[in-house]
């Protein structure tokens, strides 16, 4: 009788065992819904990856109106063809192909720094990406924004305005 019961309780905890084991197998291929990330937002909504750069802290997006804001510790910049700069909070609403009322987002031009309004990509895709800068519609090519980039913690813009103006 005893025996019976410690064999039915190692047959259990390995029950459990197998469980645990195949949960953290399905959450490192499949991807948990807990740990989904802006990233696969952006994905979701047919946007490049590549706008929001590494280290994000946090994020939260409302699913029904599509506004979100993104955290991170520190602004940073990251190149593309232009430099663009991060603010530690850039909010903004995600639409299917495009984000707009952006906040947190500048990009430099002619050594000018302007505020990114918007991002749209065309539908069906042109192969390129708009940024909306206030003065001008920039195009950039969607191969530039592939993969979130390294953000170098800020340079100082003013710094860069200053020698454009000396
Ligand atoms: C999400 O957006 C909807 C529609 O704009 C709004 O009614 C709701 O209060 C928002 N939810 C949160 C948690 O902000």
């Amino acid at each position: 009788m005893a025996m019976a019961d410690g064999v039915s309780i190692l047959s259990s905890n390995i029950h459990l065992l197998l469980l645990l084991i195949s949960l953290s197998w399905y959450c490192t291929f499949v991807k948990c819904s807990n740990s989904t990330t802006i990233y696969d937002e952006l994905r979701a909504k047919g946007l490049p990856v590549g706008l929001l750069p590494k280290g994000i802290t946090r994020y939260e997006i409302n699913g029904s109106s599509g506004e979100f804001q993104v955290w991170m510790e520190e602004p940073c910049n990251a190149k593309f063809e232009n430099e663009v700069h991060y603010d530690p909070n850039i909010k903004g609403t995600l639409d299917y192909g495009k984000i707009g009322e952006l906040s947190g987002m500048t990009a430099q031009e002619l050594f000018l720094w302007f505020p990114v309004k918007g991002i749209r990509v065309d539908l069906p895709s042109s192969g390129l990406i708009h940024f909306d800068v206030g003065v001008a519609d920039k195009q950039f090519s969607l191969s530039l924004f592939e993969d979130p980039p390294v953000c170098n913690p800020q340079v100082n813009a003013d710094n860069d305005m200053l020698r454009a103006i000396w």
